[in-house]
């Protein structure tokens, strides 16, 4: 894979959430117009991405080819535009024979396909899993690598592959991220059952991602699934399901229709300190520390040694939490960083905490901690140790 484009998880926006198969090239330019007016581009959102249902026929050589009636100016232009506009253009394929739209899939054509996607000048691949039946997963995916290595073009390859085949497994190899959970839907905790698959509510996906934080790091991300942060959830849920991904080290794929979007959603969206918790170059995922009830308390190393927490309540009553920093024992679990396990060691350091959503500090951890947290909201802190 070309190596060194995901040190830190990638952040973009992509049609699929809000839009489905109704995308066409106008939609897009006004997506990347509003990157860059809603300050989005400034705060580090990069790719735009075009999910499924771009596709046309393919030429009388094997090229691909985009649907010309809603992409009449070709993908070429559309990525000379958004690249104008210091953006990077993303698109999509499936590995199998038709994509999950019933588009055609790259099975067979994968170095035909690269080198098509390279002449345009694409920058990141979604490279999707329906119609797969007989392929190996992890064949399937380094032929595509492969066949992107030899089309020349640095792309971030995306693998949109779950479940049995287990991405994260092998998928560091192959790309720079890996889906660890079926689709993501806009509701706090839910299961919605399409027939033969469903989606999953924020808490759902939160849930499926244990066990999985020792397989991700720079250049290799554990994938939970585009945003739906501004497509109907509450402030509070969205403030948590954004929080969430920032814990997570999770790509920050926006979901939503830059067009039309709040005020608010564009606050969260572009929360510098939120997404600089996401963006740390430990690139370490948090953990959960601790369940109380419906409270959840997890941490994330940081550079510098300093520290990330949430403290989140999934249930429907306001919670109230008290933290004895002094009898707390904050240890990684799983990543032995330089031999040695991240330990917050709050009984003899003493650290600065800042409230992030509230932009504010909020003393230090001399004394316990004591916060109320809304329902199906998170409080979320930094805490920077203090040195003299
Ligand atoms: C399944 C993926 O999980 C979705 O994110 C989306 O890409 C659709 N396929 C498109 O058909």
């Amino acid at each position: 894979k070309f190596e060194g484009l995901a040190l830190s998880p990638p952040m973009g926006w992509n049609s699929w959430n809000t839009f489905g198969c109704d995308i066409d090239e106008g939609l897009i330019k006004t997506i990347a117009d509003k990157m860059v007016a809603s300050g989005m581009r400034d705060a580090g959102y990069q790719y735009i991405n075009i999910d499924d249902c771009w596709h046309g026929e393919r030429d009388e050589n094997g090229f691909i080819q985009a649907d010309k009636t809603r992409f009449p100016s070709g993908i070429k232009a559309l990525a000379d535009y958004v690249h104008s506009k210091g953006l990077k253009l993303g698109i999509y394929s499936d590995a199998g024979n038709k994509t999950c739209g019933g588009r055609p899939g790259s099975n067979g054509h994968e170095y035909q396909d690269a080198i098509q996607y390279a002449r345009w000048g694409i920058d990141y691949l979604k490279y999707d899993w329906c119609n797969t039946e007989n392929l190996s997963a992890p064949g399937a995916y380094r032929t595509m690598r492969d066949a992107l290595a030899a089309a020349g073009r640095p792309v971030v390859l995306s693998i949109c592959e779950w479940g049995d085949n287990k991405p994260w497994l092998w998928g560091k190899e192959m790309g720079h991220l890996w889906r660890t959970t079926g689709d993501i839907i806009n509701c706090w905790d839910c299961e919605v059952d399409h027939g033969s698959w469903s989606s999953w509510g924020i808490l759902r996906i939160l849930d499926m991602q244990d066990g999985l934080r020792q397989y991700a790091g720079p250049d290799h991300w554990n994938d939970p699934d585009m945003m739906e942060v501004g497509n109907g959830m509450s402030e509070h849920e969205d403030r948590a399901h954004f929080s969430i991904w920032a814990m997570l080290a999770a790509p920050l794929i926006a979901g939503n229709d830059l067009r039309s979007m709040s005020k608010s959603t564009q606050k969260i969206l572009t929360h510098s300190e939120v997404i600089a918790v996401n963006q740390d170059a430990l690139g370490v995922q948090a953990f959960k520390y601790k369940t109380q009830n419906d409270v959840e308390i997890w941490f994330k190393p940081l550079q510098d040694k300093q520290w990330a927490m949430m403290i989140l309540n999934r249930g429907d009553k306001k919670a109230g939490v008290s933290f004895d920093w002094r009898n707390e024992n904050v240890v990684d679990p799983d990543f032995p960083g330089n031999g040695q396990f991240y330990t917050a060691g709050f009984a003899n350091s003493r650290y600065k905490i800042f409230d992030l959503w509230a932009n504010k500090s909020a003393g230090t951890t001399k004394s316990s901690l004591r916060v109320s947290v809304e329902p199906h909201a998170v409080k979320l802190y930094r805490l920077e140790k203090i040195t003299s």
